[in-house]
């Protein structure tokens, strides 16, 4: 009966469902089942993988080593990120968490990067990190971390990590998705195949193209 109610008390509503903060729902979404370890023989659905046959799932399903080897950080960041998400570990599919180890050489970067499906969670095992974050209003927060220490990345900022200790350092990051997904800036713009044009990435960073060429030729393009 909404079209006999007066004009101001359905304005003064809009009003109201405008000011209450509405519930988020920023995570991957709830399971329908207790578990679906994932078949990733099969195609990737819109959301997820389709479950392997419970049948044939055993407590070995639900381990995994994915994260126990250091990473080779012997590359030009000094830095290694090691996956245990949905395609490393199947049986997180579904139940919308996932972890990463990120070993860092001393001096080691963890680039700038975006994770676009989750909010991270970093605690340093070993070593001293610079972390930092920028919103989108391009506000950085940062903070030197040790051992035991945690720092919370929201959803989708750029953020990195950065070694400032002596000797080696290890982080391990958990997210609310079981494929949190990575754009690496650097990598995404000087990198991506086939290659963003020269123009695009010199009118962005204001620089002459053969600067751009310069970095391009860094990342192997
Ligand atoms: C680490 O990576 C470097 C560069 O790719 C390679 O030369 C080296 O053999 C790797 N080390 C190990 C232990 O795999």
């Amino acid at each position: 009966m909404a079209a006999t109610l007066p004009t101001s008390f359905l304005l003064i509503m809009a009003l109201f469902s405008c000011l209450y903060p509405m519930p988020s729902h920023s995570s991957d979404p709830d399971p329908l089942q207790d578990f679906c370890v994932a078949d990733l023989t099969a195609s990737p659905s819109v959301n997820g993988f389709p479950c392997k046959a419970a049948s044939a799932v055993t407590a070995h399903d639900f381990s995994s080593a994915a994260l126990s080897g250091k990473g080779n950080t012997s590359n030009a960041f000094g830095s290694k990120v090691t996956a245990a998400n949905v395609l490393a570990f199947p049986a997180l599919n579904t139940l919308g968490v996932s972890m990463n180890r990120v070993d860092l050489a001393e001096g080691g970067l963890n680039p700038p990067h975006t994770h676009p499906r989750a909010s991270e969670l970093d605690i340093v095992l070993k070593g001293k990190v610079l972390i930092g974050f920028i919103t989108t209003g391009n506000v950085y927060y940062s903070k030197v971390l040790t051992r035991g220490e945690l720092f919370v990345i929201p959803r989708g900022l750029v953020h990195f990590q950065r070694n400032v200790g002596k000797g080696d350092a290890l982080i391990i990051t958990s997210f609310n998705s079981q494929l949190p997904g990575a754009a690496v800036l650097p990598t995404t713009l000087f990198s991506a195949k086939p290659s963003i044009p020269d123009g695009v990435l010199s009118q962005a960073f204001q620089v002459e193209e053969s600067v751009v060429d310069d970095i391009k030729a860094k990342f192997g393009s």
